[in-house]
């Protein structure tokens, strides 16, 4: 089954007086399944951070569908639209955005008391994905206390703890040490593998985004090209460099470690 399926999603943005406009997604097609890990790559400004946005729900498409777990969001009201988002989809940004103010295991938790979950259920839910991820022992930590790469998978755990039908994720290692990174990289391919988490992850990095099991490219708005992993993460870097070079364009060129 597809989690995720576009037809046909474009997207124009007007400026506000209607004299300049730009196609920023051009018919884009992508189908996700159950289950998969795919990354998106492109230089900057083919239109990932805006396939990101109507995929999140927060912004329209210009033209195109939009399918997400059998749902076009496109459809929903203000109301319905907000519950949709809480129910079917979690995020993971590049800077955590957990609050300050919480401990890490209150921000996991926010996601289920927003829908008012039994709290025996909501704290072995959290426990099996602490343990997972890690990050058991910090719980009661308040963010500042705790480290980059951990608040990151404090994040994903707030991000998968309703087991929502789809994870997006942008750029979940732009402010990580490679170390720290890579413990994050590990952690999605836990969830993705142990707990069938579906995650569409935008990246710069190409070493994060060998841990995909497929990429899709991306060039001025349009679908480039994409792969898959083989049985080797050292091959796949090396199809994803060999790939990023016949893209071109500006990757903001990150640091490339060997994975
Ligand atoms: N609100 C907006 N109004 C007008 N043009 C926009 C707007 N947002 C993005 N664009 C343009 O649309 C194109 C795609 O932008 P987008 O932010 O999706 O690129 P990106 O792939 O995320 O780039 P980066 O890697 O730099 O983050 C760019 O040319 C950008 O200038
Ligand atoms: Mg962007």
């Amino acid at each position: 089954m597809n989690v995720l399926e576009t037809k046909h999603l474009s997207k124009t943005y007007f400026s506000q007086k209607g004299g300049f406009s730009h196609q920023a997604l051009d018919d884009f097609n992508i189908s996700v399944e159950k289950g998969e890990f795919v990354g998106v790559m492109g230089p900057s400004g083919s239109g990932k951070t805006t396939l990101l946005n109507l995929l999140a729900t927060i912004d329209e498409p210009t033209n195109g569908d939009l399918i997400i777990n059998g749902t076009n969001p496109g459809k929903l009201k203000d109301h319905k639209l907000a519950l949709f988002r809480r129910r079917e989809l979690g995020f993971i940004f590049q800077d955590f955005n957990l609050l300050e103010t919480l401990t890490i295991r209150e921000n996991i938790l926010l996601p289920l008391a927003l829908d008012k979950v039994r709290l025996k259920e909501m704290e072995q839910k959290l426990m099996d994905l602490a343990r997972t991820l890690q990050i058991d022992h910090i719980l009661n930590h308040r963010t500042y206390e705790v480290s980059g790469g951990q608040q990151q998978r404090a994040a994903c755990a707030r991000a998968m703890i309703h087991e929502p039908a789809l994870m997006l994720a942008d750029e979940p290692t732009g402010n990580l040490d490679s170390k720290s990174a890579k413990q994050v990289m590990d952690s999605l391919t836990k969830l993705n593998r142990e707990k069938q988490a579906t995650i569409l992850m935008v990246t710069h990095d190409p070493t994060a985004a060998s841990f995909c099991e497929r990429i899709v490219f991306i060039k001025d708005g349009r679908f480039f090209s994409e792969i898959r992993k083989g049985t080797n993460r050292q091959d796949f870097y090396q199809s994803i460099l060999d790939t990023l070079s016949v893209l071109g364009g500006d990757f903001h060129e990150h640091e490339n470690h060997r994975p």
